[in-house]
């Protein structure tokens, strides 16, 4: 067995070993986690059978995510080894991941404490109302106050992430009377429909309205939302279709920083 960095062309090995999990990745969402990160692939005999990827956001803080070994491959320290070449090269950074229950074990091993839950809602999302306060879509040049803004309640720095949203994602804000970013969300293909998310708001209805207005021409469609603990969105989730169907718990190593709970995570890799 040997760890090597992961290449493009393997993605589509890398795709099956999700699917293997019944992750509901495509191949072009691991295109997006592999433009945004730093992977590492372990092969046996040239074959895919572990991945573990880095997404760096800013000096600071590091998430891992996509961390799986083939099922026939496990117990062998391969998690271990996969994570380790990961994190050796930032000793130091607070990092962040969110785990499944069966990776629990190893992030402890690994020195990860747990941190609260995040819920997983989706289904096919019910019709929605209109927001009730003024919700635009984002212009190119709100970027940089997204950024801004989403640094502040993530504490670190995901422009990267920001800017391929602006490209490749739909984008809503809420304004203040100044005109100023007051909270954003995004909605992009994802697995089997949409995400909505991030979620960055000020108010449980800030974050309804934000939903409102990007899920305004989904209805029917399959549409999920992973959110924080705690933040009381999941009923009203729940009578628009989405229930929770899973939950998965957040966990850091070297934790230096404040981050606010989200009501939508990007992604469960991305936070
Ligand atoms: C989580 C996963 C990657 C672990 O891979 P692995 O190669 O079997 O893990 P390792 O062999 O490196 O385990 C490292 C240590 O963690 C411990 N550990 C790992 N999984 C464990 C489990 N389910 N229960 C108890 N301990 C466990 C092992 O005891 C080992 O310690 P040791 O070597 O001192 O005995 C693998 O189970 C997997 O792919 N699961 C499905 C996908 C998934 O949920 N990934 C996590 C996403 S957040």
């Amino acid at each position: 067995m040997e760890i090597v960095s992961l290449a493009q062309r393997q993605l589509d090995q890398a795709t099956a070993l999700s699917q293997a999990e019944n992750w509901p990745h495509r191949l072009q969402d691991w295109q997006m986690l592999m433009t945004l990160s730093q992977g590492r692939a372990a092969l046996r005999d040239g074959v895919v059978i572990g991945t573990a990827l880095r997404t760096d956001y800013g000096p600071d803080v590091s998430l891992l995510n996509m961390i799986i070994v083939q099922r026939s491959e496990r117990g062998q320290r391969i998690g271990y080894k996969l994570m380790s070449s990961l994190m050796d090269e930032v000793s130091g950074r607070e990092l962040r991941l969110v785990a499944t229950k069966a990776g629990i074990p190893l992030y402890e091993k690994l020195g990860f404490e747990s941190e609260g839950e995040i819920f997983q809602c989706q289904g096919e999302i019910a019709s929605v109302g209109l927001p009730d306060e003024e919700i635009n879509p984002a212009k190119p040049d709100d970027t940089h106050a997204i950024i801004e803004l989403d640094s502040r309640f993530l504490a670190a720095d995901r422009s990267a992430l920001v800017q391929w949203l602006a490209k490749h994602a739909r984008l809503a804000v809420a304004r203040g009377a100044q005109g100023e970013i007051l909270g954003y969300a995004a909605l992009r293909r994802f697995g089997k429909g949409h995400v909505i998310g991030p979620i960055q708001a000020n108010s449980q209805r800030q974050a309804q309205n934000l939903v409102c207005y990007l899920a305004a021409s989904l209805a029917e469609q399959f549409v999920r939302i992973d959110m924080d603990d705690g933040l009381g969105l999941m009923p009203w989730l729940g009578d628009l279709g989405l229930k929770c169907v899973d939950t998965v718990t957040r966990m850091r190593k070297n934790p230096q920083t404040n981050p606010r709970p989200a009501f939508g995570l990007c992604s469960q890799a991305l936070g």
